[in-house]
């Protein structure tokens, strides 16, 4: 095939002979488990032809019917061979039960992957389905085309597994090196730089797992994978710009991070932004980039993304009854569970008498693993010119911070 533009097969794309991509795009989906995806996603589901047929992942379970077009352009759906389920998440596995009443093919599955099909799709008629558990360097051999399973245990569940095709030298990766895209084009060099929706994706999907996904790139290494594209279940796939998603990953999971700050608030009555701003304007005056991040005009997996490279940030809280501002509190439940490493933190807010919000923003900060810069800076009401010096101080540290690391 050409490698300047996909080729088309009647809605199906061929990506190397015999290999298509049959998937489906998600053109309105605005919200992935409160992942907010303005640009929609996709779930990419592969079709391997060689003697023997092997379907690499389904789609989310109303995509089921554009999946089923895209494979009929190919083959009739009921002489599948096998299905390989590389991840039992419902965006991928959701149309199993669809599929599985068009075909009798066998399921290629990981041990954990076997209980977590049953949870889902007992009832459904899993218990009739004929499955074959599979662990890494485990192969399947289609006729001309072989397939390689590799368990990446914990990227992102426990039962996530990863597919090479050997002859072809393709990583299907399923969640790992995804984005949530909508596009027509299917691989990086038709749309340009997406590295950015691979950082928040990672960011947000794969970020507390680093260890696992260190441990799974030697496995990679020690396997002998050398892939030429890697096909994940969203998004594009990587063949121009593969190398720099590698290296990419590398550094997210070794927790690389630049000389930059973020300053993440809200606010109530304007104190606690006029304290944000000055804060930010002392570390951009110290040379050391800075974001300024307000949790009700950005998103969540935003803010994360913008997590993945600094070396330092500050959180800002007015005090609502006591306590944080509620948005404030959903930003940290969201960042504990994601669990960024390597980074130092400050809280800060106003108050009117009792106080509370920066010690609970410390607290939660402390209990998630993050270094925090005590004391924190709480300031009465409204700040002035000896609370704005306060604020500058702040910030300078922060610079200062972010220099050392
Ligand atoms: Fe894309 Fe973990 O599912």
């Amino acid at each position: 095939m050409g490698d300047m533009e996909t080729e088309k097969t009647d809605g199906a794309v061929e990506i190397a002979r015999g290999v298509y991509w049959v998937g489906a795009i998600d053109w309105n989906g605005r919200d992935f488990h409160g992942f907010t995806t303005p640009g929609g996603t996709t779930y990419n589901s592969y079709l391997v032809v060689g003697e023997k047929t092997a379907l690499i992942d389904t789609v989310k379970a109303p995509f089921a019917g554009e999946m089923l077009r895209r494979i009929t352009q190919i083959i009739d759906p009921s002489k599948l061979d096998y299905i390989v389920v590389n991840h039992m998440e419902l965006d991928h596995a959701g149309s199993l039960a669809e599929l599985k009443k068009q075909t009798d093919a066998k399921i290629f599955i990981t041990k954990r992957g076997v209980d977590i099909l049953n949870g889902y799709f007992r009832g459904l008629g899993s218990e009739n389905w004929d499955l074959e558990v599979v662990q890494t360097g485990d192969e399947l051999d289609l006729g001309g085309k072989t397939l390689m399973f590799l368990e990446a245990t914990m990227l992102h569940w426990p039962d996530s597994m990863e597919t090479f095709l050997k002859e072809d030298r393709i990583l299907f990766s399923n969640d790992g090196f995804g984005q949530h895209i909508a596009t027509s084009k299917r691989y990086d060099f038709e749309v340009g730089d997406v590295i950015p929706d691979a950082a928040e994706y990672y960011a947000n999907i794969l970020m507390p797992f680093h260890m696992p996904l260190l441990r799974f790139m030697g496995v990679l290494d020690k396997m002998g994978v050398d892939p030429l594209q890697i096909a994940p279940s969203h998004g594009i796939i990587w063949k121009q710009d593969l190398k720099k998603i590698l290296e990419a990953y590398r550094a997210w999971a070794n927790g690389e991070v630049n000389e930059k700050v973020l300053v993440i608030y809200d606010t109530m009555w304007g104190s606690t932004e006029i304290m944000a701003t000055e804060i930010a304007e002392a570390v951009r005056a110290a040379g050391v980039e800075v974001k300024l991040l307000n949790l009700r005009k950005n998103t969540r997996n935003h803010i994360m993304k913008e997590m993945l490279d600094a070396a330092a940030f500050a959180v800002g809280s007015p005090t609502l009854n006591n306590g944080l501002f509620p948005t404030v509190g959903d930003f940290l439940v969201y960042l504990k569970g994601l669990r960024p490493q390597k980074k130092k933190a400050v809280a800060f807010g106003s108050y009117g008498w009792g106080g509370g919000a920066v010690k609970t923003v410390e607290k939660e900060l402390k209990d998630t693993g993050i270094e925090v810069l005590e004391p924190g800076l709480q300031i009465r009401y409204r700040p002035y010119e000896k609370e704005l010096e306060r604020c500058r101080k702040l910030g300078e540290q922060l610079a200062a911070v972010a220099k050392e690391q």
